[in-house]
């Protein structure tokens, strides 16, 4: 890898892409060298507010031009098995945002394409990388509240997202696969892989085609158990959109991520708080501010991933396992059973 700055280029240049662009634009290392929508319009305004040499409307005319080192897809998800293979194909390396694909089978097919054709491969799976995560990971590290028995992971809110994201309304899959893969990605980040799950899904909202509202209870490797809960249809106040809550306890004590960006850790019988709140920078937006800092540390992580030549934490072989979780979830909900999760025997949909 050249020591020359790393040239990226964005397809898909939507609501969430602004994010990414934003990142890219921020951050030293790389330069925002050409962006790609269906729409040119967008893809022109993109590149004249985030400063990209080049537009396209084509993604393949984009991929032959050789004005990148990488591409970043931020579609949404039924362009992702095409636009992912086009990269792979030309042995690209490539960033695509989550969810995959809208299938189990399309999404083990999407990482084994990258791995056959031997690209790194990176999902763009943020919530990992949101602050209060990173840090709660470092408590649990520190062995301050012993070893983890239970844990919450929420994401609870009444939130009109339809209002930015009218697509959502619309797929039969909703709730666990498009906010549930962020909060299972989290729950095997901070407690390890799962072994077996249950899953309970609702359908609250008038309108809305798929579940809006699940309960997901894992069982971990070591015995610990975990509840996932992903929910669009809380009617609650305050509602602490769009901040995830934790709760989980250990042999020495517990912690508690509440909203406000506010962690206490409860240990040996002490309790200390500790303020969480992002970085704000410049181009910030309150309350997306967290999500915004999530988006910067992983495209980094994705930059030093690249020059040193390893695998990305959300590398295709791990985010794998979390769509096993999201699809073993599907198929538990459907038959009311719990579902195990064997690498080898992963439920498919
Ligand atoms: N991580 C998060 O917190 C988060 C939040 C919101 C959305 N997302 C994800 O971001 C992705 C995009 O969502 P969005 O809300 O920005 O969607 P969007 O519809 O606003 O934007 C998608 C853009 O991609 C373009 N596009 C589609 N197919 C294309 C193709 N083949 N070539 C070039 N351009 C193409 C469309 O014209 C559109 O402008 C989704 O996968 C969504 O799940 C992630």
């Amino acid at each position: 890898m050249t020591n020359a700055k790393l040239r990226v280029g964005v397809i898909g240049c939507g609501f969430f892409a602004e994010n990414h662009l934003a990142a890219w634009s921020y951050l030293p290392d790389v330069t925002l060298a050409a962006v790609c929508d269906l729409d040119q319009a967008k893809a022109q305004s993109a590149a004249s507010r985030y400063g990209a040499k080049s537009v396209f409307s084509s993604a393949e005319a984009l991929l032959d031009s050789g004005e990148v080192d990488f591409v970043d897809i931020a579609t949404t998800m039924r362009s992702h098995v095409e636009l992912v293979g086009l990269a792979a194909s030309r042995r690209i390396p490539t960033i695509v945002q989550k969810p995959l694909a809208p299938s189990h089978a399309e999404c083990l097919a999407l990482v084994e394409t990258c791995e056959t054709a031997g690209i790194p491969f990176m999902v763009h799976e943020n919530t990992r990388f949101l602050r209060p995560v990173r840090k709660v990971r470092e408590v649990i590290a520190s062995g301050a509240i012993g070893k983890v028995t239970w844990g919450r992971v929420a994401f609870r809110t009444g939130h009109n997202i339809y209002g930015k994201q009218p697509y959502l309304a619309n797929e039969d899959h909703f709730a666990i696969l498009d906010l549930g893969v962020h909060m299972l990605d989290v729950a095997r980040y901070l407690f390890g892989e799962a072994t077996r799950l249950y899953c309970q899904s609702q359908s609250i909202k008038p309108g809305i085609r798929g579940e809006d509202l699940a309960t997901v209870m894992l069982n971990h490797v070591g015995g610990m158990t975990s509840v996932v809960e992903c929910s669009y249809a809380s009617p609650i106040d305050p509602d602490p959109f769009p901040e995830l809550t934790l709760q989980i306890e250990g042999t020495r004590g517990s912690l508690r991520l509440d909203s406000g960006y506010r962690l206490s850790v409860h240990s040996d019988g002490k309790t200390q708080a500790h303020d969480v709140s992002p970085t704000l920078y410049p181009w910030s937006v309150i309350p997306w501010h967290g999500t915004q800092e999530s988006v910067v540390l992983i495209q980094q992580h994705w930059l030093d991933c690249l020059r040193k030549g390893v695998p990305a934490e959300t590398s295709g072989a791990d985010s794998r396992r979390t769509y096993d979780l999201v699809f073993g979830a599907y198929e538990s909900a459907r038959s009311g059973r719990a579902v195990d999760l064997q690498s080898s025997a992963a439920p498919s949909l």
